[in-house]
This record gives structure tokens, sequence and C-alpha cells, in this order.
């Protein structure tokens, strides 16, 4: 627990990079080594980002001109495509690496070139990635050199999911999906739909024909079904607040059971997944800025329907937070560390 090691971060100017920045300035054992920004390049890091002033003595660096390789580990926040153009350098060179895009999260590179609309430069790797939820791939994460961060409605979906599947209990051919994100889910970009005037005060659906994240949970929970069969109606909105995931599952059970044995048997050893009381209705509040997704059920009465509630900090759980749970088990520390974060309310 003593030893720090240098860690870098890749797209450290974005949403996602900055809050890397937050959390693993708290780490105990780590050394932030580089962050890199293009547009940002040269500039003091806490002056384009004003809460890291007094923390952060770093100035970006043009990735171009980083030395990536001078790092024990390398977190990528970019946009889909471009770690996958780093890695295969950095693991010859013994660098561990955290990608929290989507470049090494479907082992399917038909699948994956489909829905990312680009040839996947590094196959190989891809072999060896490890799907970094931890509440599912503990073990693996362990022993991994390159993990894929999981997505962030991925991460609330699934954990509402697995332990619903692994035991078998639950049509898995029938599952709706509704979900709900904050705005900073789509990063820091000058889109018309994320102005101030389009998005308060609005409520919307988006990607009714399809999501990127619907084929990651669909490869993943195949993995773990015993018919290996999933199909997932999944329909993503976009809520007028910064941060915040809020999905509501529906799914149909296939036999009798008791929910609240079954989730808080599954979750009893977690650290960062909260089972509540049958009933209740997790806010994404209680979750702003931790790394816990809190989870309930209601079974609804004289129907097989069971509603699964979930909410997490897209940004935390559903990004920087669990890149920093990855990494804490890749290097055998503690889980929590750095990560012992109780939401900010209100
Ligand atoms: N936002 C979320 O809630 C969330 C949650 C889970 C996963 N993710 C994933 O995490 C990744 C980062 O998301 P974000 O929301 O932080 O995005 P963002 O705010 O748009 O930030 C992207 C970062 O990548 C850098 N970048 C862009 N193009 C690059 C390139 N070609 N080479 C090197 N750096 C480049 C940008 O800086 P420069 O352009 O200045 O270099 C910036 O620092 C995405 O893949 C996203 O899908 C996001």
């Amino acid at each position: 627990m003593n030893s720090k090691i240098k860690v870098s971060v890749v797209g450290g100017s974005g949403y996602t990079g900055v809050e890397l920045l937050r959390l693993l300035i708290g780490h105990p054992n780590v050394i932030i080594h580089e962050i890199t920004s293009r547009n940002d390049a040269g500039k003091l890091v806490s002056e384009i980002y004003p809460s890291l002033r007094g923390c952060l003595p770093h100035y970006f660096v043009d990735p171009d001109k980083a030395d990536l390789k001078k790092a024990d580990l390398v977190f990528f926040a970019t946009p889909n495509g471009i770690a996958m153009n780093y890695v295969t350098d950095l693991l010859e060179n013994g660098v561990k690496v955290i990608d929290l895009a989507a470049d090494f999260r479907i082992q399917d590179v038909a699948i994956w070139e489909k829905w990312y609309e680009m040839k996947h430069s590094a196959v190989k790797e891809l072999k060896s990635a490890v799907y970094g939820l931890p509440e599912l791939n503990r073990e693996a994460i362990k022993q991994a050199q390159l993990v894929a961060n999981p997505g962030c409605y991925p991460t609330a979906i699934q954990l509402a999911l697995i332990p619903l599947i692994k035991s078998n209990l639950i049509n898995t051919e029938t599952i709706i999906a509704d979900a709900k994100s904050g705005i900073s889910g789509a990063g820091k970009k000058t889109e018309t739909q994320f102005l101030m005037s389009e998005a308060s005060e609005n409520f919307k659906a988006y990607s009714l024909k399809g999501h990127r994240h619907l084929p990651e949970i669909e490869e993943n929970l195949k993995s773990i079904s015993s018919n290996n069969k999933i199909k997932l109606t999944f329909v993503p909105h976009l809520l007028p607040m910064v941060r915040g995931i809020h999905a509501t599952l529906y799914v149909d059970c296939i036999k009798d059971f008791d929910p609240s044995v079954i989730f808080n048997d599954f979750y009893k050893d977690e650290l960062f997944v909260d089972v509540m009381e049958s009933g209740s209705c997790p806010e994404t509040k209680s979750v702003r800025g931790s790394n816990v997704c809190r989870l309930s059920f209601y079974k609804i009465p004289e129907t097989n329907r069971l509603v699964i509630l979930s909410v997490i900090d897209n940004l935390v759980k559903g990004a920087a937070g669990q890149a920093l749970q990855n990494m804490n088990i890749m290097m055998g520390w503690p889980e929590s560390a750095g990560l012992d974060l109780i939401p900010l309310y209100p």
C-alpha cells in the first residue's frame, strides 16, 4: 500500500478526464505524470479548471508529445477509436491501460466495427482486454493489463440485471431498459441540443433506433445467461440535469423468488452497490459525486413483472470512479482507495 505508481491521463481536459483528475489527486498510491489535451496543450490545468486550483501543478501536454511509456498506467478518457492506436506500444512496454471509451468493450469485432463505424486497429489486444465491471469480473481484472471500462448506461443497467440473469430467474428476451442520463454523459461538446436553452426544461428520448451501448450490454449479459440469449429494448433519454443516470428495468419473472434475498445476497460484499428496500425509489442526487450504485426493486402484485431501479453518477461509477476501482483491483490495492466519497447533497 506504500508504493506509488505514475499514471497519465490522455484526454484530461474532457468531463471524464477532469473527474479522473479530481479522484486521482486524492488517491494515496498515485503520482500524476502527464495530462494530455490537444486544444489546451501548454496551459496550466488549474487555469482551465479552477476547481483544481492549488491541487495540481501540471500543464496540459499534446498527446503526440507525451511520453506515455514512462507511466505505469495510462487512462484514456478520449473519444472512441483513440486508445486502440496507442495500446500495442504501451502494453509491449509493460504499461497498464484503462480505456474509458468503447474500443475494448465488445469482443465481437464485426459487431464493434458495425456500431462504431470504423476499423478496429488493435484486434490482438482486444482479445486480451477484460471488461471492467468489478461486480462481474473482479478475478479477471486482477490479472488484466488492459481494461475496458464499461459505458455509463451499461453500468447502471447491468448491475440491475446481473443477479437475476445469473440465477436464471427472468425471461432474458423480454427485458425493457428505460434509461435517462444527465447532459454530461455526452461529454464537453458544443452541439445545439446541449445548449442550456435547448436542454433545460426539456425532456426527450434519443437513439430510438439503436444506441451503441446496446451491443455492449447484450454481449456481456449473454455471457452470463444460461441460454446465451438476451433481447433488450433499450431507450435512452436526455435529462435536463448535469450528472446522473436513472435506469428503470422491466423484466418478466419465470420463477417465484424474493428479489430482496437475491439482490442482497449477490451484493452483500460489494462496497459500491447499495441495495435498498423493496418499493423505495433511489434518486440520482443520492449518488452524485460518489462511486455508488443504488438499486431497488418492486414486484407488481398479481403479475410476474418485476421493476428494478438503478441510479449512478455517470461520471463516477459510470466512468472515472469505476476506472479508479479497476486500477485498485489491477494493482492489488484496497478497492475503495481514493473512492471514499460521500455523495454531494443537495
Ligand atoms: N461523459 C460520460 O458520462 C461518460 C461516461 C462513460 C464513458 N464515457 C466515455 O469516455 C470518453 C471520454 O468522454 P468525455 O465525456 O470525457 O468526453 P469529452 O468531454 O468530449 O473529452 C474528450 C477528451 O479527449 C480529448 N481528445 C479528443 N480527441 C482526441 C484525439 N484524437 N486524441 C487525443 N485526445 C483527444 C479531448 O481533448 P483535446 O480535444 O483537447 O485533445 C478531451 O480531453 C468517451 O469515449 C465517452 O464515450 C463518457
